[in-house]
């Protein structure tokens, strides 16, 4: 019966065949232990000479590492392995011998790994993180499915900028200009007056000069968007999303957190509601922590949202930014124009800023006038300003970025780790 890693726990006691790559192995006179990973999981092969014929010992030995091959053998509980359940080994046939594997089980600088990327990604660690970004993204259509979102698609190849101009990737479109997306955003405020409340799930593009551990030039995001939904309904909304993806993870990925060496009791503790602070009160708190640095209309960097949110163990919503660093499109609040209903929602942690949202303006005359401000070529954007002229009503939406959110739930360092083939500032190989 060929079987893979994820199924061993229903054939107990029973003989089954495994395709596996060997990752390691142990050997003496008279056992062997062999590492397995078939891609669904890791398990260990225990090969007993008096067990088995000589020929079959012998090449157990002699296997290398991450050579392809059959293992057949009896599945039996294990106390000691986290997995619970080894293979009591009794035959194998090699389908493919691997010769000096690169990536050894000693330690290795990150520009080799990054160079080795595609192989890489076979690792232990790699394996766990890419299976808690599978999480989140299977999580997050539950929880939009559930709250009757509708998923569209917005397009890849844009004629506008909704997030400003200075960080557009530009290619041509036949004779035309043309900009890969860096926010699906417009799309889905046209998407959210037709099916009310929508979501995307997509790549996003950011020719962004910065070389940071929580920057990409690439990276993907959940963009939903909510007709009738004003600033704060679109908060609540944030926060039970994010709780939500963080207690799937903790429930469904047990094994990949422990791997990583995850705390998860402070990830069994993000649930809704998240704290709230406002720019004006950040402001104040900075100068009281000492930051002399910073003034009041300045945007915040790193080290400002990290003493933010320090003294907090779930995410912390930092609310009305001034409305000079914030996009076109922000609503601004009512007596106070100088300020956006906006929030940047920051991950705990010094993880950094893991989803930004606003409300938006509905009012046409306000729109073009802000356009008009931001020096927007009207002719590109005439279809976005038809939004705030046909039966235009309050509308609020968010973006949250998945490797900032992967990052920060398992509790790797850099988001280079937390998508299959990273492009960054430096990088485009693999
Ligand atoms: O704050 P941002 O730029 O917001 C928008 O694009 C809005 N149009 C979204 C919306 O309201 N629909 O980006 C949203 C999130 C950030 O909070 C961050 O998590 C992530 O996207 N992000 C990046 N992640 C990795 N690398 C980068 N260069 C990123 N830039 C933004
Ligand atoms: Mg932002």
């Amino acid at each position: 019966m060929k079987v893979t890693i994820a199924e061993v726990k229903d054939y107990v006691g029973k003989e089954v065949t495994i395709g596996v790559w060997l990752t390691n192995k142990r050997a003496s006179g008279k056992i062997a232990f062999l590492q397995l990973r078939d891609g669904s999981g890791f398990m260990q092969a225990v090969v007993t000479k008096s067990d088995v014929d000589e020929s079959v010992f012998q090449q157990a030995k002699s296997l290398s590492q991450e050579t392809a091959f059959y293992a057949t053998g009896i599945i039996q509980e294990d106390a000691r392995s986290p997995f619970g359940y080894e293979m009591l080994l009794t035959n194998l046939q090699v389908i493919k011998e691997a010769v000096d594997f690169p990536i050894t089980p000693k330690q290795h600088g990150t520009e080799f790994l990054m160079d080795h990327r595609h192989l890489w990604l076979r690792s232990r660690k790699q394996h766990a993180v890419m299976k808690i970004r599978n999480e989140i993204i299977r999580a997050t259509y539950e929880f939009f499915n559930e709250n009757g979102f509708v998923k569209i698609d917005p397009p890849i190849l844009t004629s506008s900028a909704p997030e400003g101009t200075t960080e557009l990737f530009h290619t041509k479109y036949f004779d035309e200009h043309a900009y890969l997306s860096q926010s699906g955003q417009l799309y889905l405020e046209a998407a959210a007056m037709a099916f009310g409340k929508v979501f995307s799930f997509g790549p996003t593009f950011r020719a962004e000069k910065s070389k940071t551990r929580r920057h990409l030039i690439e990276f993907w995001m959940i963009e939903p968007e909510m007709a009738f939904y004003e600033f704060e309904d679109s908060l609540v909304v944030q926060e039970q999303y994010v709780a939500h993806i963080v207690q799937s993870v903790v429930k469904n990925c047990r094994l990949e957190l422990d791997r990583l060496g995850r705390d998860v009791a402070k990830l069994e503790k993000i649930t809704a509601p998240f704290p709230r602070i406002t720019y004006d009160e950040a402001i104040e708190f900075l100068h009281e922590k000492g930051f002399d640095d910073i003034q009041w209309g300045d945007d915040f960097g790193a080290p400002h949202e990290t003493a933010i949110a320090e003294n907090n163990e779930k995410p912390i919503f930092i609310t009305h930014y001034p409305t000079a660093i914030k996009p076109f499109y922000m609503q601004t609040a009512k007596d106070r124009p100088e300020v956006a209903l906006c929030a940047d929602l920051i991950a705990p942690e010094g993880y950094g800023e893991i989803i930004g949202g606003s409300e938006r303006i509905h009012d046409y005359k306000l729109m073009k006038q802000r356009m008009e401000e931001h020096n927007l070529p009207l002719e590109a954007y005439q279809w976005y300003l038809d939004l705030s002229k046909y039966g235009s009503v309050p509308h609020s939406g968010f973006g949250l970025g998945l490797e900032r959110t992967v990052a920060w739930i398992s509790g790797v360092e850099h988001v280079r780790e937390t998508i299959p083939f990273p492009r960054l500032l430096n990088r485009l190989y693999p």
